[in-house]
């Protein structure tokens, strides 16, 4: 049975939506729900399931449905492992339609609370050739039996669904690549800053010791003085560096205080002079995304200037110009030559700029040795009304 012209078309539309609802950014377990969602929405089935084999392709390790209650599911108990008419699919590769699932040969039968189910649709998921998932749709309400139209169309979703899985696989492998990249440039920091400074400090107590031996006693003193500055000012830096790793969480709905939420932590951290000034209706001229990001790069910045300005004030501005607004963050510590840096590992300044410009904004640095920072971050103000 073929579906008339028109609501074929109409059929396309609602897919082309369900495979943009399936193509954002997202994790593994929510784009494998949104697909099995909008799966048996496109085909009206009352349940629907979306499997997962293991590497070898033999067995469902991950099963994802919609239609089915908690509870329902709860009472069902063991997920499917790709026995019976799931395993026709999972090993022959290819679609299957059919009337009454439960008349099928390779039927064996559903375990005990498994609700009724007759008509059934299943597709399975690929990506360059390799088996990703399984989709299983069930008992289609309008109808008695899935058509070749619902099966078409399925099988469109299903070529999506395949690059959607691989990008979202592929997104969370970047991911903890991106952790290990930090621990290791964690451990790096650690050893290079932290671990050096104690250890200086350990050698100049060896010292104290024999200067205590051979009875001088001043130079003794003075030394354990200096050992001790030495240690509060580590005890800073590691401070310094907490805040930079600790994720602050912003919800974008005020970055004014949001802002003062930061330079009061700041504050306490870096025992710095921080002077804050804000035209509030510069945050109401903002969107959320974009006070995300100036929030975000003010974090940065001001880690930045925690870590490695050594200064001892920070003057903070978001001002509000005719064609954009501005937050500015501007330090007096000692400053560094911008074009010496461009092959460090930080990933601080590119990140700043990277954010910014994906809300169409720009960001600039300034600084020299010996002239402190300065890095100031405009967006541009959009022709709407500001509520
Ligand atoms: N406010 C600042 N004062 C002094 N030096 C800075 C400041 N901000 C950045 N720098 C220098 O620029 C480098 C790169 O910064 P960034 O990209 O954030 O990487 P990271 O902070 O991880 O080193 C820093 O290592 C530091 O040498
Ligand atoms: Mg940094």
């Amino acid at each position: 049975m073929r579906d008339e012209p028109d609501k074929l078309s109409r059929r396309l539309l609602a897919l082309d939506a369900a495979v943009l609802a399936i193509s954002s950014d997202l994790s593994l377990s929510e784009t494998l729900q949104r697909i099995v969602t909008a799966a048996a929405e496109l085909v009206d089935a009352r349940y629907g399931a979306l499997g997962v084999p293991n590497t070898s392709g033999e067995m469902l390790v991950e099963f994802v449905t919609t239609g089915l209650t908690p509870e329902e599911e709860a009472r069902i108990g063991a997920r499917p492992r790709g026995h019976g008419i799931l395993g026709v699919i999972l090993h022959e590769g290819r679609s299957l339609r059919l009337a009454d699932l439960r008349r099928h040969p390779r039927s064996v039968g559903f375990p005990p609370h498994h609700p009724p189910m007759k008509s059934f649709l299943g597709v399975p998921i690929r990506y360059k050739g390799k088996l990703l998932g399984n989709l299983y749709l069930t008992d289609k309400r309008s109808a008695p039996e899935f058509t070749e139209d619902d099966q078409y169309i399925i099988e469109l979703l299903a070529a999506h669904a395949g690059i959607a899985i691989e990008n979202a696989r592929l997104y969370e492998k970047v991911q903890q690549l991106r952790v290990l990249e930090e621990r290791q440039r964690i451990g790096m920091d650690l050893h290079d800053g932290v671990i050096q400074s104690i250890y200086a400090v350990g050698l100049n107590l060896e010292l104290v010791n024999s200067l205590l031996n051979d009875g001088e006693i001043q130079e003794a003193r003075d030394r354990v003085h200096r050992a001790i500055d030495a240690l509060n000012a580590t005890i800073r830096d590691i401070r310094a560096y907490i805040l930079d790793l600790r994720p602050r969480l912003f919800d974008g709905n005020n970055l004014v205080s949001g802002l003062e939420r930061l330079l009061t932590e700041f504050k306490a951290n870096t025992l710095m002079n921080v002077e804050f000034s804000a035209e509030p209706s510069a945050d109401k001229a903002l969107s959320i995304e974009e006070r995300r990001v100036l929030f975000h790069i003010a974090q940065e910045a001001l880690s930045n200037t925690a870590r490695h300005s050594r200064a001892s004030q920070v003057e903070v501005k978001l001002l509000e110009h005719p064609d954009s607004i501005e937050l500015s963050l501007r330090d007096n510590g000692r400053g560094f030559q911008l074009d010496a840096i461009e092959q460090r590992v930080g990933h601080g300044l590119r990140n700043m700029h990277e954010r910014i410009l994906a809300v169409g904004g720009k960001c600039s640095v300034y600084s020299e040795a010996g002239q402190g920072t300065e890095v100031v971050a405009r967006v541009p103000r959009l022709a709407r009304t500001n509520t």
